[in-house]
Formats: C-alpha cells, sequence, structure tokens
C-alpha cells in the first residue's frame, strides 16, 4: 500500500552539498523515504547515522552505486524500483560529480573519460532506466547544474574533449560534462513534459565541498566574494524541490543560486536541439556502447 512519505532518490548524497540537501529535508515535517546511491555505503550510512532525526517519520536506505560503473547503475535502478514497490517516486536527484581533467583512460573500457560518465552519461542512464516509475510518478527531476556551463564557448570541441585519455585539464572536463547534462536535462524535459517536472539548479559557489579535489585550479579572489556556506547552497538546491512559479517559456528550466530563472540569453548553448539530442544517447545506444548486456 502507497505510504504518505516522499520518496526521494539521489546520488551524490554521501558528502557535500547532496548530504546536507538531505540533512535540511531530515528536519522537515513531512515524511520522507530516501533512497540514496553512494560509493562508500558504510561511511555514507555512518554519517546519518550521526545526524538526528525522527526514525518514525522518515526511512534512510544507503545502496551501492558507482556512477562511473554504468553496469551498477542498472543494478541501483532495479533495486530502487524494488524499494519504492507501490509508493510514488516524487523526487529524483542527480547531484554527484566529480572535477578530474581527462588524463586517464576511460573507466571499464569505455571511450569516455570518468568525469563525463559519472557527471552526465550514468545519470542520464538512469532516467532512462527510471523512466516509467518516473512517469508514472509524476516525478520532479533536479539536476544539479553549474554557472561553469558558460565556460563552454565551443561545443564542437567536446567531443575530443571528454574522450578519456584527451589529456583536456580539470576546468575544461568539468565544465564540459556540466554542459552536456544541462543539455541533457533539457532533453528530458521534452521528452517529458506534461508527464515529469524538469529542473536544474546551481547552488552557486560554495568552496567547502570535495569538489574542488581534481581541479587544478584556485579560484580566484574576486569570485570567492560570491563564495557560500555549504548550508546555503543546499538551500538553493532545496528551492528547485518546491518552486511552481517557472517562466511561460519552457526553456527557462535552469534555477540560479540568487533564485532566479536565468534567461534564454544566458544558457542560450544549451538550447540547441540537435546538440540536445546528441548527447542524450537511447538507452540502447548506450549499453551498445559501454557493452551492457542482460
Ligand atoms: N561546490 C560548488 O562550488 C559547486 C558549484 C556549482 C555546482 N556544484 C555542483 O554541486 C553538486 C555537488 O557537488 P559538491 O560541491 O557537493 O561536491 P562533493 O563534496 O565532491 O560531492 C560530490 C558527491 O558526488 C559523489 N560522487 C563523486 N564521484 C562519484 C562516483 N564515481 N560514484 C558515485 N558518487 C560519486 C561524492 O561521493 P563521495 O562522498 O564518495 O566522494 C559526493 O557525494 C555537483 O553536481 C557539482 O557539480 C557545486
Amino acid at each position: 500500500m502507497a505510504t504518505l512519505a516522499k520518496t526521494v532518490v539521489a546520488t551524490g548524497a554521501s558528502s557535500g552539498l547532496g548530504f546536507e540537501v538531505i540533512k535540511q529535508l531530515l528536519v522537515q515535517k513531512q515524511p520522507y523515504k530516501f533512497i540514496l546511491g553512494a560509493r562508500d555505503v558504510a561511511t555514507t550510512q555512518a554519517a546519518f547515522g550521526k545526524v538526528e532525526f525522527d526514525k518514525s517519520q522518515h526511512s534512510l536506505v544507503v545502496l551501492p552505486l558507482e556512477l562511473s560503473d554504468l553496469k551498477g547503475v542498472k543494478k541501483f535502478s532495479q533495486q530502487v524500483l524494488e524499494r519504492t514497490g507501490q509508493d510514488k517516486l516524487d523526487y529524483l536527484m542527480l547531484n554527484a560529480a566529480r572535477s578530474n581533467g581527462a588524463e586517464q583512460q576511460g573507466p571499464h573500457g569505455s571511450k569516455w573519460c570518468e568525469s563525463y560518465i559519472v557527471n552526465h552519461l550514468s545519470h542520464h542512464y538512469l532516467v532512462h532506466l527510471l523512466r516509467d516509475k518516473l512517469v508514472a510518478s509524476n516525478s520532479r527531476l533536479v539536476f544539479v547544474s553549474s554557472g561553469a556551463i558558460r565556460m563552454v564557448k565551443d561545443p564542437s570541441t567536446l567531443d575530443a574533449d571528454l574522450k578519456g585519455g584527451s589529456g583536456a585539464g580539470s576546468q575544461t572536463v568539468y565544465a564540459g560534462t556540466k554542459f552536456t547534462a544541462l543539455l541533457n536535462a533539457h532533453w528530458w524535459r521534452r521528452q517529458l513534459t506534461g508527464q515529469c517536472t524538469v529542473v536544474a539548479v546551481s547552488p552557486g559557489l560554495i568552496p567547502d565541498t570535495g569538489l574542488s579535489r581534481g581541479m587544478q585550479v584556485t579560484i580566484p579572489p574576486e569570485m570567492m566574494k560570491d563564495a557560500k556556506s555549504v548550508a546555503e547552497g543546499a538551500g538553493s538546491i532545496l528551492a528547485a524541490f518546491t518552486r511552481t512559479d517557472f517562466p511561460e517559456d519552457p526553456d527557462q528550466i535552469f534555477l540560479t543560486s540568487w533564485g532566479e530563472w536565468w534567461g534564454r540569453d544566458v544558457i542560450e548553448g544549451s538550447l540547441d536541439k540537435g546538440l540536445q539530442d546528441k548527447w542524450s544517447p537511447s538507452k540502447e545506444e548506450i549499453e551498445k556502447e559501454e557493452g551492457i548486456v542482460g
């Protein structure tokens, strides 16, 4: 039987902003059923074990999820469907990301670099796998994006830069993967019109997370004046769970950290439908290219 609790499925909730988002939801009166994917299940469970919350109100389960392994993503999706059962899947938060460059060959024989797979391809594949459930649930999909998408001036360079072993640096790869993920958010918005709500959101500049681990650059002091706390960044992401004041223009799906919907002029590069299609392969294409069988 369906419960009153709202189900939240999330990636990247083991630390940083994603962890804080779940912490902030855990103090709400609304009951939640959290299904979180994390690569280190024991550490993530231990971290949430230290968070005080009403266990009679909320439930929280952590399932193994290594996003660089698409076979594991498929297994995670099956476990999510088993765990949700008859309940709706109300929110899907696609938040995990890494910031490493593309010096290494792609994982598991993929032609793509690990950051591309973690930040974009795995999330896109997960939405494919959960599609029927998302549609049946009228879900809200929250793509955690970044102002870094503005750094991509020429998308034709992405084909080469995002390949494993391309040698592209962390900034180029990070911006490129967040750009392809935003293209993909638009693509899913088009596919799921009238069935699901799709929102992309930027948390703002939040230096105190683990994201800078892979970055080979330091943030210039003039940018640091806009820096926000982890709690504020998580608050910005949470706004994407609840905002209903969508602009009339259906392409304006990007919520900024200061609460405005970014205009077409800023996200123009991501509005190219040809590019959205190109960077949003079908489930079958992904499985063929990445050698996923069964
Ligand atoms: N911080 C900022 O200034 C900023 C600005 C704009 C946008 N964002 C976006 O905000 C989101 C969260 O970033 P953050 O700053 O909170 O970074 P973070 O502290 O590094 O957190 C990243 C999360 O992604 C998970 N993750 C990384 N690689 C993974 C993999 N291969 N498989 C499964 N999970 C993986 C991490 O898990 P582990 O705990 O195992 O490492 C962690 O939970 C990202 O989408 C990022 O692009 C951040």
